[in-house]
């Protein structure tokens, strides 16, 4: 989608918005799957109020954009503009024994910036692409880590009431990759609170940590990590694999021969092509083991 309106386009700069026309969001994701649309850089988090509000009087949909390593985008002009927050230095701030770090900071960064400072907990999540807000939004985890158990405070726009919360805690429920926020809540900061240990600790875990996922998980390749949850008690990988499905494919959408549940882009993969994927994916774990296997990548179908 392009904006268009002259006094919207005027009022951008003023907001400290950036816009880059016409991006092409395959670049922008892990999967290297998307359409084309208008993306607005946001510097000043204090503006989004007012961006959000112009947005919707002119009638553009928008969503916002956290690291682009977990999200299945629709092909072709697409028909909402997108949001993303563009990263601030610096983007760690350590407080004690906690953190406080900008949504658009890179999580594995952060990770090793908090390491550094002798403030370690997060070890497992290392290896976890893609933004602290994404991974706050979806309570990413890894190797029994989730960033929920570390968070404090979260400060959050709260798009549906067009106000800017700072919340605690205890007031954010954390499960399983979903969170309790609201589905149009934008993260711009958390403040982590995190265990004190020797860099070297910290530095150890990390190198275990980066060999596992190495030894198991397609990383050289294009993809968005699992594509499903582990349903209670097993393994979508496990049940996949079992099917005798790695390799299997659509177009260049194809599951992976290393770990069944990733797939991957093998060349020009399309939205379509990767749907069309999952959905038959699901529907033979569905008919051998009785299972409905849940997305856990975001899909902004248009
Ligand atoms: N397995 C197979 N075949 C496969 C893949 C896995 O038999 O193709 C078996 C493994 O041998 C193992 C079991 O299934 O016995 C579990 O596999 P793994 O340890 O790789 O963990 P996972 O349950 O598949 C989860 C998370 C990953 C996270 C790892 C490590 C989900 C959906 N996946 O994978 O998270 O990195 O544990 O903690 O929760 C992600 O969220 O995108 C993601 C990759």
């Amino acid at each position: 989608m392009r904006i268009e309106a002259p006094e919207l386009l005027a009022a951008l700069p003023r907001l400290g918005v950036e816009r880059w026309p016409g991006t092409a969001l395959a670049e922008r994701t892990y999967f290297g799957i998307g359409g084309t649309t208008d993306l607005l850089r946001i510097r000043d988090r204090q503006a989004l109020p007012e961006l959000v509000r112009l947005l919707r009087d002119y009638g553009i949909p928008s969503r916002l954009l956290g690291g682009g390593s977990n999200l299945l985008v629709a092909d072709g002009e697409l028909p909402w503009v997108v949001l993303q927050l563009a990263p601030l230095a610096p983007a760690v701030q350590i407080e004690g024994q906690t953190a406080w770090v900008d949504a658009a900071a890179d999580l594995g960064a952060t990770v090793t910036q908090c390491a550094r400072a002798n403030l370690g907990g997060m070890e497992g999540l290392i290896g976890v692409p893609g933004s602290v807000g994404g991974a706050l939004r979806m309570n990413a985890g890894a190797y029994g880590t989730q960033i929920g158990s570390f968070v404090r405070e979260v400060v959050v726009y709260r798009a549906a009431r067009g106000v800017i919360e700072t919340l605690r805690g205890e007031q954010i429920r954390f499960e399983y990759r979903h969170t309790s926020f609201d589905a149009d809540d934008m993260m711009l900061a958390v403040k982590l609170e995190l265990v004190a240990k020797p860099f070297a600790e910290i530095l150890h875990t990390i190198r275990i940590c980066n060999e596992k996922r190495r030894a198991s998980q397609p990383l050289n390749q294009k993809s968005a990590g699992c594509i499903f949850k582990n349903p209670p008690g097993a393994s979508a990988g496990r049940l996949i694999d079992e099917l005798g499905l790695k390799g299997f494919r659509v177009g260049d959408a194809m599951v992976s021969d290393r770990h069944a549940n990733f797939f991957i882009n093998a060349g020009a993969a399309t939205c379509a092509d990767m749907l069309r994927l999952i959905d038959l994916v699901r529907e033979r774990v569905r008919r051998a083991y009785g299972v409905e296997l849940e997305e856990e990548v975001i899909i902004w179908k248009a």
